[in-house]
């Protein structure tokens, strides 16, 4: 039985006012029940990390950033590490988000030194995949997260793939108001646990939690989370306000 998990990502929002506010408010919002069906983490911006590691502290909400270098340290510019994001109490990391790959320019391949890096540092990667609008339309999807799958995680061990969760993220549906249905939602995320299956074996298959990013809402999210693959969502805009993230994860307990 996997269970569910549920992380908003702040993207370049917030500021150091709102963004500890929203991390005391959403600590408030949840009592305890919620966390014997949910893990739930929070994706701020860098600069807001700390600020909101202690607003979140003697809370059950994990910490997350929404990238990292594969480098130890060094002339590397306006970039941060695996070991400075330990420092500040992260858990999780985002890599492969659709913004890094279409907007920033990432790369499968650097994505993959990323969830290398990541993992031996012992960060967990919420390694995200999906299809343009125009892939799915030329019936590319299952081609398209196929590759960026066996591409993101090549050389990731099964026992590495224990601190793995994977997150479709069919672009179309982000930020767009545009929900994948259920069923679209489904059928991609059973062809991912088939490849994991394929690439691992039926116990990581089995273990892997596959979470729904694109418009997620307190009014799709039951019937997204209803779907036997879909194991949690990644959450962008309905995550910057308590009420709507809150309502987003109660409909998982
Ligand atoms: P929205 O929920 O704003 O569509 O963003 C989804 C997303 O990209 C989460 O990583």
């Amino acid at each position: 039985m996997r269970k569910l998990f549920i992380a908003g990502n702040w993207k370049m929002n917030t500021d150091a006012k709102s963004a500890s506010a929203l991390a005391l408010g959403l600590a408030k919002a949840l009592d305890a029940s919620v966390y014997k069906a949910v893990d739930v983490a929070v994706c701020p911006p860098f600069v807001y990390l700390q600020d909101v590691a202690n607003a979140l502290a003697g809370s059950k909400i994990s910490l997350g950033a929404q990238n990292v270098y594969f480098e130890d340290n060094g002339a590397f510019t306006g970039e941060t590490s695996c070991a400075m994001l330990k420092d500040l109490c992260c858990e999780y990391v985002i890599l492969g988000h659709s913004e890094r790959r279409h907007v920033l320019g990432e790369t499968d391949a650097l994505i993959n030194k990323k969830m290398h890096k990541a993992l031996a540092s012992g960060l967990k990667p919420i390694f995200a995949v999906g299809e343009l609008l125009a892939q799915r339309e030329s019936n590319e999807t299952d081609k398209v997260v196929k590759t960026q799958i066996e591409k993101g995680l090549a050389g990731i061990t099964a026992e590495q793939m224990k601190d793995v969760t994977i997150a479709y993220e069919p672009v179309w549906a982000i930020g767009t108001g545009k929900t994948a249905t259920p069923e679209q939602a489904q059928e991609v995320h059973a062809a991912i646990r088939a490849l994991i299956l394929k690439m691992y074996n039926k116990n990581i298959a089995d273990a892997v939690r596959i979470q729904y990013g694109g418009s997620a809402k307190p009014s799709n999210a039951a019937e997204l989370l209803g779907k036997q693959d879909v194991d949690g969502l990644l959450v962008g805009g309905a995550s910057l306000k308590v009420e709507d993230f809150a309502g987003i994860i109660k409909a998982g307990v």
